[in-house]
């Protein structure tokens, strides 16, 4: 029998992103009536939004509006693109040691003046709940409880829930970014039961690009590249992960662009056996998971919750 004839996937074509978002967000739900019920404060998640950049304004507005949603309490502290990196870090200071507040996230990109480095190593790992912080990615490489950063995560958690068979596959990942593409590689590859993949991680210096990508049963692109990856570097039946959310001009578009993955979805999807659509696919995931970090931070589940 020729195995890799067999569809990696049971489920529909196109994976649903918003729906299983929704669904766990719906667990979280359930979770936070359970915890009030309990007496137990509901979980509070700040976000620090630095500037004006129309990407993250949307990020950030649908991260507070998720936290409504799921009965979380939420805090946005905007500041203007000239804050000082002294005045961001004493920011990042209060909120560490804000007892209501059970973890927080600092919206990037940064203006340049600003380090990302310096400002996600000055959050406490228990309220990082990006899990940007070394200590959550060294715990995360070595196998150890951890907030995990949410769109790798998110990405193994979709694969899951849609019934995709990741024990054994290639998954070949393109991007290297400390964000997705390095962390989601280690995750896929770990002995957990809904990864186990042999992950090839790729990068814009790899050769033979497209010719490692046809070998792969997943293929995840994360390379920032709006419609990078096209038609002749997908494998017949591969399953097929975008994480690409450019802006690119639209003039047909009332807000003037129009979102981009890094796939070329009219090429792909029709040799893809299940393939994530942008917007509604791991996007909405990204999102279900910093929930599911902020649940977890406020319940003390990777470390011990502090008073201060
Ligand atoms: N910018 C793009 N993605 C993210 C993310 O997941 N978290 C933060 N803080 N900034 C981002």
């Amino acid at each position: 029998m020729n195995l890799s004839a067999i569809p990696l996937t049971t489920s529909s074509h196109l994976i649903d992103g918003k729906q299983i978002a929704e669904d766990i967000k719906a667990e979280i739900a359930a979770e936070v009536v359970t915890l009030k019920a309990a007496g137990a404060k509901v979980p509070h998640l700040a976000a620090i939004l630095v500037g004006h950049d129309g990407g993250s304004e949307t990020y950030v507005r649908n991260k507070v509006l998720a936290c409504e949603r799921v009965g979380f309490a939420s805090t946005l502290l905007r500041y203007e693109d000239d804050i000082s990196e002294a005045e961001l870090l004493a920011k990042v200071d209060e909120l560490n040691h804000d007892p209501e507040i059970d973890g927080f996230i600092v919206q990037l990109p940064l203006p340049a003046h600003i380090s990302p480095q310096k400002v996600i190593e000055a959050i406490r790992p228990e309220k990082d709940v990006d899990g940007f912080h070394p200590m959550n990615l060294g715990r995360m490489v070595a196998g150890l409880p951890a907030l995990l950063p949410a769109t790798p995560s998110g990405i193994v958690e979709l694969l899951s829930r849609q019934g995709i068979r990741t024990s054994g596959k290639h998954c070949v990942v393109i991007g290297r970014s400390n964000i997705v593409g390095t962390p989601v590689s280690i995750l896929l590859a770990k002995n957990l039961d809904n990864a186990n993949c042999t992950v090839t991680l790729c990068h814009s210096r790899t050769e033979k690009l497209a010719e490692i990508c046809r070998t792969a049963d997943i293929v995840v692109a994360a390379i920032g590249r709006p419609e990078f990856v096209t038609a002749d570097m997908v494998r017949p039946g591969a399953v097929v992960i975008d994480v690409g959310t450019t802006r690119v001009a639209d003039a047909t578009k009332k807000s003037g662009y129009s979102l981009k993955g890094d796939v070329n979805f009219a090429e792909v999807a029709p040799l893809a056996s299940a393939i994530t659509p942008v917007p509604g696919g791991v996007g909405p995931m990204t999102i279900a998971m910093l929930l599911l970090n902020t649940l977890r931070a406020a319940k003390g589940e990777i470390y011990p919750r502090r008073l201060n």
